[in-house]
């Protein structure tokens, strides 16, 4: 996918969704990524909860869905989004792996859930590298180390 991602960061983290794949950016923080993903034609919707974040992504991304939500507790029906992404979201939540298995199951199957933590791949852990789904019960989701550089990322296959 061609995206007007401002940075290498979201670039990675869009990959592959084209126009008109519904994202949901959990911990949306001020829409920077949403703004990216509408100008590349991404139906966006994003949630957070500080509601003055959400007021200036309702700036950087006017039409976008966004609602004072926990990541903990997904207001959304199963399968409801192609791609979920939480971008540096993780390391400020209780307890990230039941946000990821809230991630996953709001994703669809053919859809991707993707993760970003501060730090370098071999300084940071993400939560687990475990072989599960986040949908499946169990202590752990699975995750995939996809993008090398300053911020660790993964991905999460919903199912
Ligand atoms: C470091 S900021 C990242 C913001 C944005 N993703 C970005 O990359 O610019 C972390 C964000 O997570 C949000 N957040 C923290 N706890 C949350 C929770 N339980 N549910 C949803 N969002 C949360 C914060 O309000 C903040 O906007």
């Amino acid at each position: 996918m061609s995206t007007a991602a401002a940075s290498p960061l979201f670039d990675r983290v869009l990959a592959g969704a084209g126009p008109g794949s519904r994202l949901l950016d959990v911990g949306c923080g001020a829409g920077r990524l949403l703004a990216d993903a509408a100008a590349a034609g991404l139906a966006v919707t994003g949630v957070d909860t500080e509601p003055r974040a959400l007021a200036a992504a309702e700036r950087a991304a006017p039409g976008a869905d966004l609602r004072v939500a926990d990541a903990h507790e997904l207001p959304f029906a199963d399968d409801a989004f192609d791609l979920v992404t939480l971008v540096q979201v993780l390391e400020h939540l209780p307890n990230p792996v039941l946000a990821l298995r809230g991630a996953g199951r709001v994703c669809a199957p053919s859809g991707a859930v993707r993760a970003t933590v501060w730090g370098t791949p071999t300084s940071a852990t993400p939560p687990s590298s475990a072989r599960r789904s986040p949908r499946s019960p169990g202590p752990r989701p699975r995750l995939r180390r996809t993008t090398p550089g300053p911020t660790a990322a993964a991905s999460v296959r919903p199912r």
